[in-house]
């Protein structure tokens, strides 16, 4: 029992000291002083029903692997997350962490190309990390209209963000937005927001 905190201690202690690398090499990519708390990544994973729909989710910027866990945790198999990842480092530790999760490493503003073989595939919704907020409003809201072409209509794309407003300016003729959660046990404290099909 000891031994297993030991090693769970560790574990978080590993993360840390990788997304601190990671945020001094791109503070810009990785947007955020600390990795996503395990409360916020249940949270986020919440949405997934890969059951129902038979469809894969698409994950957005997993960075140490927290949100992928979570997803995990559900039930998810490993083969039914499709997650994208920009950054080499985190790429290479993920894909050691969780080798039967199909992670891809490249840009979730460029799904198309990132995606290759698997860009006409159907997702079942999408749960994404990627800092929003250091990216020009109109690369957000042109990613947020090729996700809702991703993922049947009704089904949410989940978004992580640390201001008080949604990322993403309404466009009600476009996508509904609903105000998820806000969750202080997050450093920093975190904004989650849905954004679905109108
Ligand atoms: C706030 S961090 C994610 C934190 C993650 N939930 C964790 O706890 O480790 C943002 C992540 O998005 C990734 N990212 C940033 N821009 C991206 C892009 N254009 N495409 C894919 N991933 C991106 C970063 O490399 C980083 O891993």
């Amino acid at each position: 029992m000891a031994l297993r905190l030991k090693e769970r201690f560790e574990k978080k202690f590993d993360d840390e000291i990788r997304f601190f690398k990671g945020m001094m090499q791109g503070p810009k990519t990785v947007g955020a002083i600390a990795p996503t708390s395990s409360i916020t990544a249940r949270r986020m994973a919440s949405v997934v029903d890969t059951v129902h729909s038979g469809l894969p989710v698409l994950e957005l910027g997993p960075g140490t692997g927290v949100i992928t866990k979570a997803i995990l945790a559900r039930g998810v198999k490993p083969e039914d997350i499709v997650s994208v990842e920009y950054s080499e480092d985190f790429f290479q530790h993920l894909t050691r962490t969780y080798p039967k999760v199909r992670f891809i490493h490249g840009d979730a503003f460029n799904l198309g190309k990132t995606l290759g073989a698997l860009s006409e595939q159907k997702f079942d919704s999408v749960v994404s990390a990627v800092p929003l907020l250091n990216f020009p409003m109109e690369a957000r809201i042109s990613m947020l209209e090729d996700l809702l072409d991703r993922i049947p209509a009704g089904r949410p794309v989940m978004q992580i963000s640390y201001g008080p407003v949604s990322p993403i300016i309404a466009r009600p003729h476009r996508y509904h937005i609903q105000h998820y959660d806000f969750i202080v046990r997050n450093i920093p404290p975190a904004q989650l927001w849905v954004y679905r099909r109108a």
